[in-house]
């Protein structure tokens, strides 16, 4: 049998260069917790089932320790050497504590619920290029929430009908419009086109307004080239802001894009589409918090995290929170759920709430997130009875209710009653 005293070190103080990964394991049936732990550990790390007659005393400075198990709650604490690592290689560690470990057999359920990133590795990444205070001084909105929407239908509108759906949302009161998780670039709305039209229309929408505008084109691509090229050719034509489904792009793509942004200095907007496949299960998978630190670390901008209300099912108000919390502070606390993390100075990256929001969801969500949040309304815009300048509207319109304290079936704006008849106002978490 493998020798689990390298890795049960109980008791164990971490470095401050060990990589810390919180965990919530539930055994499989005739494993202790210690046990599991252990196997945990072992997998992500250095070892394999069994002893092996290959290994050299010298590799074992690589294995990960458990020191701390809690077996009324399941939780085990683990330190992971960062010399196991390339401290820029986000796919590298992933490999590791979030690689394998998902499927063995000593476990019935694995979550990975936090991990404390050290020092070595968060100078190792750029993080955000523009991050909050560059994104407000961008859209110059220095203080409020910012307000968006998505292109409705998700999929099929050609770009002429795309462009005016942007062109009414902006007229209407939004800031910020995007392309929808699903929309990249299909033959019904190549992405060249419905980049250059969509932008002619923000263009116009900004000299009606004497407002910013601002259009964030969804690149996902099938290749790192031409997601890329995408944001090559949004930057040319004056675009400031780009979109791209994380997880489903991948880190190796995240990281070139990252890269090549360093020119560019656009915004780039994490939509998270997939996430749910390993966040959503409490008892196995990874959470969100972990996900919106290798987000922050890598240097996206803006991250959808949930909303607390709405269609997406979020793991209740604290875990939104958490995230936001891992996203905006440099120095995030530890509790009973979350290790920690100091992020020496990188930049804040916007949190940004959307998945089945109305007008009357945004008193709620405000108060729940302050203002550093972007609020995104695709159906509680496009789906106002008057159509979309209207939705955007009483949208605009729950913003300065809300911004100047004025009760929102008090507030003169017909767009925003027909909006809270249409749908109400939620003042819970639901
Ligand atoms: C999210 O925050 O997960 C998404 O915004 C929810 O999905 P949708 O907003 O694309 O509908
Ligand atoms: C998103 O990508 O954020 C969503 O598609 C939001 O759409 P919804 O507001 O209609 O859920
Ligand atoms: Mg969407």
């Amino acid at each position: 049998m493998k020798d689990e005293s390298l890795y049960l070190k109980i008791g164990y103080q971490p470095k401050k260069s060990d990589v810390i990964c919180r965990w919530y394991i539930e055994p499989a049936e005739g494993m202790t917790l210690e046990d599991a732990a252990a196997n945990t550990v072992t997998e992500s790390s250095i070892g394999t089932w069994t002893s092996i007659t290959t290994a050299k005393k010298y590799t074992q400075r690589l294995a990960a320790k458990v020191y701390s198990i809690d077996e009324k709650t399941g939780i085990v604490d683990t330190a992971y050497p960062v010399e196991a690592y390339d401290p820029y290689d986000i796919s590298c560690i992933l490999a590791s504590i979030a690689g394998n470990i998902f499927g063995m057999k000593s476990v019935n359920n694995l979550r990975l619920m936090d991990v404390r990133l050290p020092k070595e590795i968060v100078n190792a990444h750029y993080g955000p290029a523009v991050g909050i205070k560059g994104i407000r001084k961008l859209v110059e909105v220095p203080k409020r929430p910012l307000i968006g929407t998505i292109v409705k239908p998700k999929m099929g509108l050609n770009t002429k009908d795309h462009a005016q759906v942007a062109y009414d949302a902006w007229v209407g009161g939004v800031d910020i419009v995007k392309d929808d998780e699903n929309l990249t670039g299909q033959a019904f709305n190549p992405f060249d086109k419905r980049v250059k039209e969509t932008l002619k229309k923000r263009d116009r929408a900004e000299r009606k307004t004497g407002e910013r505008k601002m259009y964030m084109a969804n690149i996902t691509a099938a290749t790192t080239e031409e997601i890329i090229r995408r944001a090559e050719y949004v930057h040319k034509l004056g675009g400031e802001y780009i979109m791209i489904d994380v997880c489903i792009a991948g880190w190796p793509a995240l990281q070139s894009l990252r890269e090549h942004n360093e020119d560019l200095g656009l915004v780039l907007h994490a939509h998270r589409a997939m996430h749910a496949a390993y966040t959503r299960n409490e008892k196995h998978g990874i959470s969100m918090l972990v996900l919106s630190k290798f987000l922050r670390l890598c240097g996206l901008d803006q991250l959808h995290i949930g909303s607390m209300v709405g269609k997406m099912v979020d793991a209740g108000p604290q875990s939104v929170l958490r995230s936001r919390d891992a996203l905006v502070l440099d120095d995030v606390a530890s509790d009973e759920f979350a290790v920690g993390q100091k992020w020496y100075g990188t930049k804040p990256v916007f949190p940004v709430a959307s998945g089945g929001l109305h007008p009357g969801h945004l008193p709620y969500v405000v108060r729940g997130f302050g203002n550093d949040v972007i609020i995104q309304m695709g159906g509680g815009i496009h789906g106002h009875p008057k159509g979309t300048i209207a939705g955007a509207k009483a949208a605009r319109d729950m913003l300065n209710a809300v911004v100047e304290g004025v009760p929102p079936r008090e507030y003169k704006s017909k767009e925003l009653q027909q909006a809270l008849k249409t749908w109400g106002i939620v003042e819970d978490h639901t």
